[in-house]
């Protein structure tokens, strides 16, 4: 018999309401604002503005029940709402994991965008219904909403892999979608905004 450090879970059905993004069971929800996002975008005085302007919520995160600790196996479903900010696409915080372990992304409605950094390479994948982004480990990740509706995507992910977001407002993701004659425009970090 396997040994765990702390109960496992039974087993258990989750149902999945893609147009609306609740799972049943649920877990808990995040929930992020503009104000939550400071550092992020390279236009900080437009990004002051939204604060000022009601401080929209940019993304929530629904969690399952899954539990975030070793060898469970937790999911949440991702809303990311449309906009921009100077011009940059509403985005995820993006966030490393402390523990190098790999991640899968789901497409579930609208468009987005995958935005990968190892500390050297960027990588940029699209992401529409039914599409599977993989994430391997050792690289920090973000997502962003290139479209006019809400973007939605289930994550599954290793319940220790953990969340450092400080990694990447230190180092930055390499590159920043901006939206550019609805085309979505890749511009490169300079030195300056990474302090
Ligand atoms: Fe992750």
């Amino acid at each position: 018999m396997t040994s765990y450090a702390t109960p496992p879970i039974s087993p258990f059905l989750l149902t999945l309401d893609a147009s609306n993004a609740t799972l049943e069971p649920q877990g808990s929800t995040l929930v992020r604002r503009m104000s939550d996002l400071g550092g992020l975008f390279a236009d900080v005085p437009a990004w002051e503005r939204a604060v000022a302007d009601g401080d929209p919520i940019v993304y929530t995160v629904v969690s399952s029940p899954v539990p975030e600790i070793p060898r469970e196996l937790p999911q949440s479903v991702t809303t990311i709402h449309p906009g921009t900010i100077g011009g940059e696409f509403w985005m995820t915080k993006g966030h490393q994991h402390p523990d190098p372990q790999g991640e899968i992304y789901l497409g579930l409605g609208g468009c987005g965008g995958l935005l990968l950094f190892d500390g050297e390479r960027t990588e940029w994948l699209e992401i529409t219904p039914g599409v599977v982004g993989y994430i391997p480990p050792g690289w920090a990740h973000r997502s962003v909403n290139i479209g006019d509706e809400p973007y939605r995507f289930l994550a599954v992910y290793p319940g220790s892999a953990g969340h450092d977001y400080g990694w990447v407002l230190k180092h930055g993701m390499g590159l920043r979608a901006r939206k550019s004659d609805s085309q979505v425009e890749l511009v490169p970090f300079t030195p300056t905004e990474l302090g």
